[in-house]
C-alpha cells in the first residue's frame, strides 16, 4: 500500500467561459463571460495525489490533518467513494478549516487558485510514530511542512536501515541502483512551493519531484538546468524529476561526481483544447510514483507521466484517468 502525506482541502470551482475582468461580475446568464459550472471538490497536492493513485489502480492511504467542519463529511466520503484509506488523519477542532477557490479557463484552460489557509495544523512527528509503517510499500509526502518533516522523513530512514531489503544491501551499496530500489519503503517527496526552507527536505527522500517555482529559486531556467541543480542537493542515488508544464519534464539519477550526472528529457504530450489543468501536475506526481512503485525504469516512468497528465487535461476532474 501506498501513502500519501500532505494537504487537502475542500476546492470550489468555477469553471467560466473566459477569465473575468477585475471588479465584473460573471453570473450563469452572462452574455460575454458566463459561468458554465460550479462544483466542489476534493483537493490538496496529497489528496489528489491519493485520488490519481487509486483511479491508477493502486490501494493508497491518505494521511493529513483534517479539519473538523461542515465540509469535512464531504471530504471523508469523497475518499471513502474511491477506497482509499483515511484511518490514520487527525481530526482537529480549529475553527476555520483551509479552502481554495478556484477559477478555471475555457478560453485559455489556466486555473487560478486562490488558497486561504485557515488554522488546521500541520501532522506532527507523533502522528508519524502512531502508524505502522510497516505496512507501507512505499510513502510520498507533499514538501509543506519544513518543521515537522525533517524528522519524519529521518525516522523512515532509521526504520529503512535497520530494515534491509535485501540481504545484500551491503553488497549492492555502491552500484548503480537507485536508491529506492535498495530501500524497504521508498521515500518520495515534492518540492513545489516558492520556498527556500524546503531545500532542507532534498537530501531525505529517495525519489524528488521538483516543481517549476522551487527549481526557479534555485536559479534554474528550464528544467535540464533543474534537474543538474537539483541533482548537487540530494544524496547520490537520488531519482530527482523535474516537470516543467508545457515543457516536458527532465530526470536524472544524482551521482556523487556531479560530472556523471546524465540528465534526461521528455516532451510533454499537450492537448488540442485543454478543459480542466486543475491537478495536471499532482497527476504527472502521481503516475510517477505509481510507475516506479510498480518497477518500471525511470524514463518510462516520467514518459507515462507526461501521457496521464495530458490525459487528465482533456477531462473534468480524476475520475476517468487510467
Ligand atoms: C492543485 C491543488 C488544489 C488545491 C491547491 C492547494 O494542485 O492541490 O486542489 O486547492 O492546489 O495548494
Amino acid at each position: 500500500m501506498i501513502l500519501v502525506a500532505g494537504h487537502c482541502c475542500p476546492d470550489d470551482v468555477y469553471h467560466v467561459v473566459k477569465y473575468p475582468d477585475e471588479d465584473s461580475t460573471v453570473g450563469s446568464r452572462t452574455e460575454h463571460n458566463r459561468c458554465t459550472k460550479q462544483s466542489w471538490e476534493r483537493g490538496g497536492n496529497a489528496s489528489n495525489n491519493a485520488t490519481v493513485l487509486s483511479c491508477l489502480g493502486a490501494s493508497v492511504e491518505y494521511f493529513g490533518t483534517l479539519a473538523d467542519d461542515n465540509l469535512l463529511q464531504f471530504l471523508q466520503a469523497d475518499m471513502d467513494s474511491l477506497g482509499i484509506k483515511r484511518e490514520n488523519c487527525p481530526i482537529i477542532q480549529c475553527g476555520t478549516g483551509p479552502i481554495s477557490v478556484v477559477i478555471c479557463s475555457e478560453e485559455t484552460g489556466s486555473r487560478t487558485i486562490v488558497h486561504a489557509k485557515g488554522n488546521l495544523p500541520e501532522l506532527t512527528v507523533d502522528d508519524l510514530e502512531k502508524l505502522d509503517i510497516s505496512k507501507y510499500s512505499w510513502i510520498h509526502f507533499e514538501g509543506r511542512n519544513e518543521a515537522s518533516l525533517p524528522a519524519m522523513l529521518t525516522r523512515i530512514k532509521e526504520y529503512n536501515s535497520t530494515h534491509s531489503k535485501t540481504e545484500s544491501l551491503q553488497q549492492c551499496a555502491n552500484d548503480l541502483k537507485p536508491n529506492y530500489q535498495k530501500a524497504k519503503i521508498p521515500v518520495s517527496i515534492e518540492v513545489e512551493k516558492h520556498r527556500e526552507s524546503l531545500a532542507v527536505l532534498l537530501p531525505l527522500a529517495d525519489v524528488v519531484l521538483v516543481g517549476k517555482d522551487f527549481a526557479m529559486l534555485q536559479g534554474a531556467k528550464d528544467c535540464i538546468e533543474a534537474a543538474k541543480i537539483i541533482s548537487t542537493k540530494v544524496e547520490p542515488g537520488t531519482v530527482v524529476v523535474c516537470p516543467w508544464g508545457d515543457q516536458g519534464a527532465s530526470y536524472c539519477i544524482a551521482r556523487s561526481n556531479p560530472a556523471d550526472v546524465d540528465v534526461k528529457k521528455q516532451d510533454a504530450y499537450v492537448p488540442d483544447k485543454i478543459i480542466d489543468s486543475l491537478g495536471a501536475g499532482d497527476t504527472f506526481n502521481s503516475t510517477v510514483i505509481y510507475c516506479l512503485y510498480k518497477g518500471m525504469d525511470i524514463g518510462t516512468s516520467v514518459d507515462l507521466g507526461c501521457r496521464i497528465a495530458s490525459e487528465k487535461l482533456k477531462i473534468r476532474g480524476f475520475k476517468g484517468i487510467k
